[in-house]
């Protein structure tokens, strides 16, 4: 038998409608690093002015500073005479050896005030300079579905991600502030991943699982993901949002809903549904566009 929906041109056009939900990852470029300057300023001075006697068997082969032809070991080697016993203890002595002071068996390889030199007393400050704050614990973590303020009814999507430098050791749901169960975790997630790329493991830091609204009664909740990490710590992130559902919190029955006598309407981004049978009620729905489904969704039931 078929089923017919009184609809107009519109409400074809509005379902072959599509969005995109692009997570704007901020690109965090960080501040250039001592090793990135190394390799694009230092590296060729080296290579050109103190290699000749600063390798092995060179005529400073039996001082620390031994060079090779690979800028990531001779920043190293750098970074550890510099750095040594403390941070930027010998940054001086280099710019001092260099411009043919403290004795330096080299004698004068760069005169102060020229360009070489200023690059070297740039990367010395470089080598010297506190490290960014090491990577103090992330732990995030972020509910996507629900969507707060938003209707939800039936089976959808309950889902979001959650990251920690320690590893997530699970993610705790939450129904109105009371532990309902755990969410599974691993779930992929390039776009987390590129957001936070030194933590471990971010790339595969979804949760996600299919969860039935209409389970929980007619009205206002909130729902919470609790993410611990292995340190115990914990992190939470909390939608409200309102469940719409129809009496059944379940409808079995494959033949419950007929739309042969309803009639439809658009505007915008909404279907409106009159005298739609359900479940063997009459009944009048509202269908609107959901970025984060993807779809239309059922946001009023009358
Ligand atoms: C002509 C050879 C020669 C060249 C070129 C040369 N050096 Fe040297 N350098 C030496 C010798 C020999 C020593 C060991 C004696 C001393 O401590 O000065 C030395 C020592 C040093 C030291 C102290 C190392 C230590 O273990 O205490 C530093 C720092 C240094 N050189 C930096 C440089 C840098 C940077 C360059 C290039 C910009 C350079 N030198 C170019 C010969 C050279």
């Amino acid at each position: 038998m078929a089923r017919k929906v009184t609809q107009g041109p519109m409400c074809v056009g509005l379902t072959s409608m599509t969005g995109l939900l692009w997570l704007l990852v901020a690109n965090t470029a960080a501040g250039q690093t001592a090793e990135a300057f190394y390799a694009s300023d230092v590296e060729a001075i080296v290579q050109r002015k103190c290699i000749t006697c600063h390798r092995s068997g060179g005529q400073a082969g039996y001082t620390e500073l031994r060079f090779t032809s690979s800028a990531s070991s001779n920043h190293g080697v750098f970074d550890s005479f510099v750095n040594n016993p403390t941070k930027g203890a010998r940054a001086s002595t280099v710019l001092s050896k260099i411009r043919g002071a403290s004795g330096h068996g080299g004698g004068q390889v760069i005169s102060q005030g020229s360009a070489d030199y200023q690059t070297f007393s740039s990367y010395m400050d470089l080598l010297s300079a506190d490290e960014q704050p090491v990577d103090s614990g992330v732990l995030e973590v972020s509910l996507e579905e629900p969507v707060e303020g938003q209707v939800h009814t039936g089976v959808g999507n309950l889902r979001g991600w959650a990251v920690a430098s320690e590893g997530i050791t699970k993610v705790e749901i939450l129904i109105d502030g009371v532990l309902a169960f755990e969410a599974p975790y691993g779930g992929s997630r390039g776009d987390v991943g590129g957001a936070f790329p030194d933590v471990a493991g971010s790339s595969a830091s979804g949760f996600s699982l299919a969860f039935n609204y209409s389970a929980l009664v007619a009205g206002s909740h909130t729902l919470t993901a609790v993410a611990y990490d292995a340190l115990g710590e914990t992190k939470e992130s909390s939608a409200s949002f309102e469940v719409v559902r129809f009496d059944s919190p379940f409808i079995a029955d494959p033949n419950a809903v007929n739309l042969s006598n309803a009639s439809c309407t658009v505007s915008s981004d909404e279907i409106s549904i009159v005298n739609a049978r359900v479940d063997g009620s009459l009944l009048d729905l509202m269908l609107k566009w959901r970025t984060a489904e993807q779809g239309f969704e059922i946001v009023e039931i009358r």
